[in-house]
């Protein structure tokens, strides 16, 4: 029996468009397409066709990457439109619930709060290094509850939820609430994904993403692996050709031959960047505190958060402000550059307060 929870009866109901067959070495006279590109380099695909509806090609191959069996995974807009695509497919306006576990990606709160969908927060313990009470999150569940949103490695703060709590909501939570797993940033952490627990879970959805790990933000590539009745309703909801032909050409590219070892090659850099820069942070004096990442970025208390964006934006150089989030007061989150960018930072940070500096 499937434990996966009821989606909205009227997506579960819904008519799908029916787009025209696409079928190679025919006259294709049933999508009112143009005929003939205007607009041919020899470099580039035509652009007179429609691209795939939903992109197969493309599809097969980020399921390679993320070694979870095609049928298993749905190609999205950038792993964001998963998460919009997953609340508007199972929370009925003004009736149903999801929860968050501040301070997290602020997507699920921005998605929520578009469809009228009211959002439980269960913080997550910032005096524990941020760690999540798993039986909070069951305890906050109420019989309206379908989405319960698990950020591991999370945004902002680096650290990972153990596997073990995350199972406990999973298997607690069977046929009432889809776990999504957002995974944007596993690459960088000390753990491999969950994914191939979808085998095991109906109610398990895990995000990944090719914005971070594999630098194609620009393309906006993600994904969401589930078991496969909830990977057909999600399909419901995208709508057709949102998959532009360039970007599924100039992705397939990327993805081609060793540029995969290229991406485990940046990984590799950037986690031994994150671990030389927090070894030098208890040194720096305008810092207070720091928290231990998983991650592609630093999540650090300064004495003087306005003060430091000040002087850092003087040296050319951005942080993201987080200090007006609960728990976070005069924190921000550091991206991690190259070894230059993240040396510029350094410097920067220990002129801090020098005045002959800026
Ligand atoms: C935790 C997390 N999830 C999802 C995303 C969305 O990534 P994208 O839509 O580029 O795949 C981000 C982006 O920063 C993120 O931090």
């Amino acid at each position: 029996m499937t434990s996966v929870p009821v989606a909205r009866e009227d997506i579960l109901a819904l008519r799908s468009y029916k787009a025209g067959a696409q079928v190679d070495d025919t006259i294709r006279l049933n999508a009112n397409e143009a005929p003939q590109s205007h607009w041919l380099d020899g470099e580039h695909s035509a652009l007179n066709r429609y691209p795939e509806v939903h992109p197969l090609t493309l599809r097969k191959r980020m399921a390679e990457l993320f070694d979870v069996p095609t049928n298993n995974l749905l190609v999205t807009r950038g792993s964001s439109e998963a998460i919009d695509v997953l609340i508007r497919a199972w929370c009925r306006a003004y009736r149903d619930s999801l929860i968050t576990t501040p301070p997290t990606f602020e997507m699920y709160r921005v998605y929520a709060d578009i469809q009228g969908v009211e959002r439980i927060d269960v913080p997550l313990d910032a005096d524990q290094d941020f760690a999540l009470d798993a039986d909070a999150v069951i305890d906050s569940c109420t019989d309206s509850t379908k989405l319960i949103f698990i950020c591991s490695p999370n945004n902002p703060t680096g650290t990972l939820v153990p596997e073990d709590d995350i199972l406990k909501i999973i298997e607690a939570r069977q046929q009432k609430s889809l776990v999504i797993v957002d995974e944007a940033y596993i690459e960088f952490a000390a753990r491999n994904s969950m994914a191939d627990l979808v085998q095991e879970y109906d109610n398990l959805v895990i995000l990944r993403t090719l914005s971070k790990a594999h630098a194609l933000a620009g393309a906006r590539c993600g994904a969401a692996i589930a078991c496969e009745e909830v990977v057909d309703v999600m399909s419901k909801v995208l709508p057709p050709y949102s998959f532009p032909t360039p970007v599924i050409d100039n992705v397939m590219n990327a993805l081609a031959g060793d540029r995969l070892n290229k991406s485990a090659e940046a990984v590799a850099g950037i986690i031994a960047e994150r671990d030389r820069i927090q070894a030098t942070l208890p040194s720096i004096s305008c810092i207070t505190n720091f928290w231990p990442s998983q991650s592609n970025f630093l999540l650090v208390r300064f004495q003087d958060l306005a003060g430091i964006q000040d002087h850092l934006f003087e040296h050319r150089i951005l942080i993201r402000d987080f200090g007006s989030y609960p728990g976070l007061d005069n924190c921000a989150r550091i991206t991690i550059g190259t070894a230059d960018e993240n040396n510029a930072l350094l410097d920067a940070l220990n002129t801090y307060g020098d005045p002959r500096s800026g």
